[in-house]
């Protein structure tokens, strides 16, 4: 194992720190801490829980500007997107602290006495997070799971661990008991496995790619360990002749380019009906070339770097020699993994169309009606994210229906809310974040029978 991970910004590829690593043994140990930690946790009045978690979306609030500028460091996320990254963080606290107190069970009519359930914490927590979106997606596990009651370990990925290590240091700041909420930086089959191996751990929340999440899930098997995952990605976005071209155009460019494309919602397909093809790619190509790449520190920069060389040699490998690129953006040269805005012009079956790439790629389908449409938008195995524009109401109903993915939009392409769920349908993922569940993913239920007999 490495004991110490380089982190290197992106955009320029230097080092900006090193961070040990966390051995199995300080895993194990980590885990005895969380799980002291969680009893007293757990047995604080809820107001009072929900009183400190508040109070650390307070010093988040505080510290948005210095974790927009760690986020920029070491993920080479343009400000503006970084510092919405952090205010996600505030916001997925508060909304987490205000479940606290609402965390209800039930009253069931039975025979002979009273039925009540409780919702009992789990106990400690592993979340696994990925580099794509490192703030958000480690704080969409941590806050419900603190919220419920339990003990938080945070795995966060190799590349991107400092805004992770900053979060538990303003979570001690604001009081959270010391072991509550720990960061392990490390590397995935190390020390992420260490997590999901170890018996004090009583369920993992992974986002990542597919393969390690299957390898996880029959790890967690073994142990019976509950599990939610979050995985990859190959989202529709389906332009009908009877939409505002314009604004599906307009809207297009951000739907596969944000983050440089290392989304899993990412709009990767663009389904686009026939008689509206050609206008529509007239109107695609201004847009996606006025997406701006570039230093990730200036406010007008739309797109920054890729996350690694390894990440765009992947990308690379999509767009070889001789494939159907319609056009392409610019990108800086020299110091940098940058990869240019990439259109593709495909068929359904190639690797380019059925492979979730996570760069600046889409690929560009023609369809005819709407069954064709429907077809070509589930011929997938993934099932994350889609979009569709249209301005027939029924229209949008049936096709939001029919295609089998767990987040949809209409005329938008916004589908990540902290108050709604999210999570995929087949190879997607498994278990839903967010929204008004997110609290209850991170419970047992549990039922009591109380007898109302009359002693004899
Ligand atoms: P990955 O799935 O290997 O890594 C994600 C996280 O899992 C990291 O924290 C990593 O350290 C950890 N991990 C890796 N192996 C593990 C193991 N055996 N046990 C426990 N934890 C482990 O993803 P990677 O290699 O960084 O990216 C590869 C591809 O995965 C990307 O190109 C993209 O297609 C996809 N991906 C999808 C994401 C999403 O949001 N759904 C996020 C990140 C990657
Ligand atoms: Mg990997």
């Amino acid at each position: 194992m490495l004991h110490e991970l380089d982190i290197i910004n992106p955009a320029t590829e230097d080092t900006v720190a090193t961070v040990p690593t966390t051995s199995p043994a300080e895993v194990d140990a980590a885990v005895l801490r969380a799980a002291a930690a969680q009893e007293t946790w757990a047995a604080l009045p809820p107001g009072d829980r929900a009183r400190v978690l508040r109070r650390f979306a307070e010093v988040v609030d505080a510290h948005i500007g210095p974790l927009a500028q760690l986020e920029l460091l070491e993920a080479g996320h343009p400000l503006g997107n970084a510092t919405w990254e952090a205010g996600n963080v505030r916001d997925l606290l508060h909304y987490a602290a205000g479940g606290v107190e609402r965390l209800t069970g039930s009253q069931i009519p039975v025979a002979g006495g009273i039925d009540v359930t409780f919702q009992e914490p789990l106990g400690v927590v592993a979340v696994i997070a990925p580099w794509n979106f490192p703030m958000p997606i480690a704080a969409w596990g941590t806050a419900p799971a603190l919220a419920a009651g339990n003990a938080v370990l945070l795995k966060p990925a190799e590349t991107t661990p400092l805004t992770a290590l900053r979060l538990a240091q303003y979570a001690l700041e604001a009081g959270l008991p010391e072991g509550l909420f720990q960061v392990l930086p490390g590397e995935g089959p190390v020390t992420g496995a260490a997590l999901v191996d170890h018996p004090g751990v009583a369920k993992v929340v992974f986002t990542g790619s597919t393969a390690t999440g299957r390898q996880i899930a029959a790890r967690c098997a073994a142990q019976t360990k509950r599990l939610t995952l979050e995985l990859g990605g190959k989202s529709p976005n389906i332009v009908f002749a009877d939409a505002d071209i314009e604004a599906a155009a307009a809207a297009a460019p951000g739907s596969f380019l944000d983050n440089t494309g290392q989304d899993c919602c990412a709009r990767s397909r663009i389904l686009v009906q026939r008689t509206v093809y050609d206008r529509f790619m007239e109107l695609l190509e201004p847009a996606v070339k006025a997406f701006t790449a570039g230093d990730p520190a200036d406010p007008a920069t739309d797109m920054g770097p890729l996350i690694s060389a390894a990440q765009r040699e992947r990308v690379r490998s999509y767009v070889p020699e001789g494939a159907p690129v319609a056009f392409r953006g610019e990108a800086p040269e020299g110091k940098g993994f940058w990869y240019p805005a990439t259109v593709l012009e495909g068929r359904p079956d190639d690797r380019s169309a059925v492979e979730e790439i996570f760069g600046p790629v889409a690929v560009v389908l023609p369809f005819d009606d709407e069954a064709d449409a429907v077809r070509i938008a589930n011929a997938t195995e993934y099932g994350l994210s889609g979009s569709l524009w249209t301005r027939d109401v029924g229209r949008a109903l049936r096709v939001s229906r029919a295609v089998a993915a767990g987040n949809l939009s209409v005329n938008s392409h916004a589908s990540v809310r902290y108050s709604t769920p999210f999570g995929g349908f087949g190879q997607s993922g498994l278990g839903r974040e967010l929204g008004p569940g997110a609290l209850a993913a991170f419970t047992e239920t549990k039922n009591v029978f109380i007898s109302t007999e009359e002693s004899k």
